[in-house]
């Protein structure tokens, strides 16, 4: 292909997208697909923004983002884990997602090893491919009590060539959430072999036992190789303003500006303004959300949980479910003729990485009418295979 390096003209969207797309914005189907709810970002927010823009908020500013922002950030992370982080270390570069890819880009070179632990979000994938570093994956495990993986299975996968480990805790699919004595271990790991390790947090208030989960930011030293990754999408539902943190060791504060600067100077400022608005008023909103996740997570147990054709693993965290459809060849065709025949989207589990083909990913961060709904569809689907 012309114009296209080699590598780049491989790479395939992602799973979830090319089962989605025909159908997208479809009212007749109910959207179990993707990672976010049917409520829109709350009032208060969103008239944080349009002040910003009514009082002129429309110019370039710090490409790490407004010192405002950064000291709201560093103050919601103190007072949520008990830490005292400084504001040097918090950086707004644009969304979660381009968080990954900054610290992917610093971190690794070509013909690295990239660990990733799986089942994965596909995008995590594409995004190490993207730098030239090869992708090896360590699966979690489904037992009686859930996803589990402890950080010596994580650590066995590791190479001398591993110059990156990505954990994502709570995690997008399963809901696996890391205990904090396997994040000491592998936190004791990447200082000792000099390895970065980007801890996703961006589920971090989705944790079904506490107030937020384990997090990195508690046990890490301010210059061990950590880059937590964070965002408002998920907590403030806020996922299409893509707007997102990180917090890294001090030192990489410069080169976080620089990286910042080559991918999109910054984000954009009048959200940044409603981002400080979010983390200072928007507690009741975030516990209202998980409310509704959580009613959303109980009701699929209730629906899926006990049906002989699935295998469910309940989520500890997160929004998703990954159950597995005993006997299916292929999630991609399931998905796909579920939608055709039922009206129901559900993400494809092969996309999210190697022996995940008879799994699908089912969001349950939807309102509970149109949830039920389409749980139903599914275990109708299922019992007329
Ligand atoms: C694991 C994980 N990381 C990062 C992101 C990206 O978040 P953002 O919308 O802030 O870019 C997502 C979005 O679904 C996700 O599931």
């Amino acid at each position: 292909m012309r114009g296209v390096r080699p590598d780049i003209a491989l790479l395939e969207q992602n799973g979830i997208t090319g089962v989605a797309m025909p159908r997208l914005g479809d009212p007749s189907v109910i959207p179990l697909w993707f990672g976010e709810g049917d409520v829109v970002t709350p009032e208060f927010i969103r008239a944080a923004a349009k002040k910003a823009l009514d009082d002129g908020d429309t110019f370039y500013v710090n490409t790490r983002g407004t010192i405002e922002l950064r000291a709201a950030i560093r103050d919601y992370t103190n007072n949520l884990y008990g830490t005292s982080i400084d504001v040097e270390r918090v950086s707004v570069p644009g969304s979660s997602m381009l968080g990954v890819t900054i610290a992917a880009q610093m971190a690794l070179n070509k013909g690295d090893d990239a660990l990733v632990v799986s089942p994965h979000w596909p995008n995590i994938e594409t995004t190490y491919a993207v730098t030239g570093a090869n992708v090896i994956t360590v699966r979690q495990r489904e037992t009686p009590s859930g996803w589990q993986l402890t950080a010596d299975e994580i650590i066995e996968v590791a190479t001398p060539k591993t110059r990156s480990i990505f954990v994502n805790s709570p995690c997008n699919p399963t809901g696996w959430v890391m205990p904090r004595e396997e994040q000491e271990k592998l936190l004791a790991f990447c200082r000792e072999n000099d390895v970065l390790l980007i801890a996703d947090e961006v589920y971090h208030r989705h944790f079904y036992q506490a107030d937020a989960a384990p997090s990195f930011i508690e046990i890490a030293e301010e210059e061990d190789p950590v880059v937590i990754v964070n965002g408002f999408s998920k907590a403030w539902a806020m996922t299409g303003w893509r707007l997102g943190w990180v917090i890294t060791p001090k030192s990489q504060g410069t080169h976080w500006a620089i990286m910042s600067e080559c991918f999109n100077t910054g984000s954009t400022v009048f959200a940044q303004r409603a981002g400080i608005t979010a983390l200072e008023q928007g507690e009741r909103t975030v516990h209202a959300l998980k409310q509704q996740y959580q009613q959303g997570r109980d009701l699929l147990i209730q629906k899926l949980g006990q049906h002989p054709h699935i295998d469910l693993c309940a989520p500890e965290g997160a929004f998703y479910a990954f159950p597995r459809i005993k006997g299916i060849q292929s999630s991609r065709t399931f998905a796909e003729q579920l939608l055709a025949e039922a009206d129901v989207g559900v993400a494809p589990g092969y996309t999210f990485g190697a022996g995940n083909d008879e799994y699908i990913r089912i969001c349950f961060a939807l309102g509970q009418d149109r949830l039920s709904e389409g749980l139903d569809r599914i275990v109708r689907f299922i019992d007329r295979q």
